[in-house]
């Protein structure tokens, strides 16, 4: 059995270990993502009965593979989630940053692989379930990967797959988590490795405004003034939104989101809609939470955060769909309701396989 310092200093040269003390977040933290949730249940619930489960499996020759990718733009709560999963059953959670693994040194790549997942597992099989968290996992045999050459990506790509393979096969309660914002870059091999890929996007309006509240009531639960005028704004706005989406629905024959090219801003810009709502269409909930953070430093002077603090806080912070480039989220001139979903640079598509 390894002690929570021996854990920590076994793994802590290759990424930030916690433990389930040390998680702050709750599930509840981050909003939405509902399906996300329940697969998420579903996975962990399994881990902690992994002993159970793999014996009854036994001579079935099924295992489950503990493996999950998370792909979607910056800050919109994979890890967090992933944490706040590990802090609800008890798992403790390493979190590896790949492109720390990877070194120009020949074989150096392949080295601290093997030998970050086999002390995980090691860990996994002395204490219990444990989990092992690659974020930018596409740094390992990407495009985007610092490995120049090409037979060592392969190599890297490889010996990545192999210990994967080894953890399955010897039921490990390991879990292997990985993270990307670039899924068209990875690894098509590495992609099918995992048993679950769980898509995370920018939320739409109803769950910015979710987003937005819940921030809002942390502000109210920390003795600070919020505007009455904040709540009633939004509920305002939201209301357009809604009226704006059945009414495009009705002429178009489908549903038309924000996200659709420009139509659906045209609508709100012919409505003179610009509030929060509007502001931070292409927002992660990370966005709102700096805004919402920036807005706090304003109202150390002013004790009461009013609609404008918080509008001129969130456009201060802008939102990160304009920095990846998402086509969708740019305002064009031209409404192009036909655009195909393979045109542009739409993160949201899995990599061909
Ligand atoms: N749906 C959400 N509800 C509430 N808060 C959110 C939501 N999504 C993101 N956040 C906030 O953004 C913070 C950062 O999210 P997190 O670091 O988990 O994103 P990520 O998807 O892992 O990003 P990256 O790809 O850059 O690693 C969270 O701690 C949380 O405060
Ligand atoms: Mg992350």
């Amino acid at each position: 059995m390894y002690s929570d310092d021996e854990i920590k200093e076994r793994l802590g040269k290759y990424g930030a270990v916690y433990l389930p003390d040390d998680i702050k977040e709750s599930i509840d933290d981050i909003i939405g993502n509902e399906e996300i949730k329940e697969r998420l249940e579903d996975f962990f619930g399994a881990l902690k009965k992994y002993e159970t489960i793999v014996e009854k499996l036994k001579k079935s020759k099924l295992t489950p593979n503990l493996t999950v990718l998370l792909y979607g733009p910056p800050g919109t709560g994979k890890t967090s989630l992933t944490r706040a999963f590990s802090k609800l059953y008890g798992i403790p959670i390493c979190v590896v940053e790949s492109d720390r693994l990877v070194s120009p040194l020949l074989g150096d790549t392949i080295k601290n692989i093997r030998n970050v997942v086999e002390l995980a597992a090691d860990i996994a099989n002395e204490n219990g379930s444990f989990l092992l968290f690659f974020d930018e996992i596409d740094a390992i045999g990407s495009e985007r990967s610092n490995i120049h050459e090409v037979g060592e990506i392969k190599r890297a790509v490889i010996s990545f797959l192999q210990v994967i393979d080894k953890v399955n096969y010897d039921a490990i309660p390991l879990a292997i988590f990985g993270a990307t914002n670039h899924q068209h870059q990875l690894d098509s091999a590495i992609w099918r490795r995992f048993t679950f890929h769980l898509k995370f996007d920018f939320p739409d309006y109803n769950l910015r405004k979710l987003i937005i509240e819940s921030f809002l009531n942390k502000m109210k639960e920390a003795q600070i003034g919020v505007d009455d005028s904040i709540i009633s704004g939004l509920n305002d706005e939201l209301k357009i939104f809604q009226t704006i989406s059945k009414e495009l629905k009705k002429k178009i024959g489908r549903e038309i989101t924000e996200f659709d090219g420009a139509v659906f801003r045209k609508e709100l810009a012919e409505k003179g809609i610009n509030g929060i709502l509007q502001l931070t269409i292409g927002y992660s909930g990370s966005d709102i939470e700096r805004g919402t953070r920036v807005a706090l430093f304003k109202t150390f002077t002013t004790e009461l955060l009013t609609y404008d603090i918080f509008y001129k806080s969130l456009k201060l912070v802008g939102g990160t769909a304009i920095h990846v480039g998402r086509q969708d989220f740019l305002s064009s001139s031209q409404p192009d309701i036909n655009r195909t979903k393979d045109s542009g640079s739409d993160l949201s598509m899995p990599p061909e396989i």
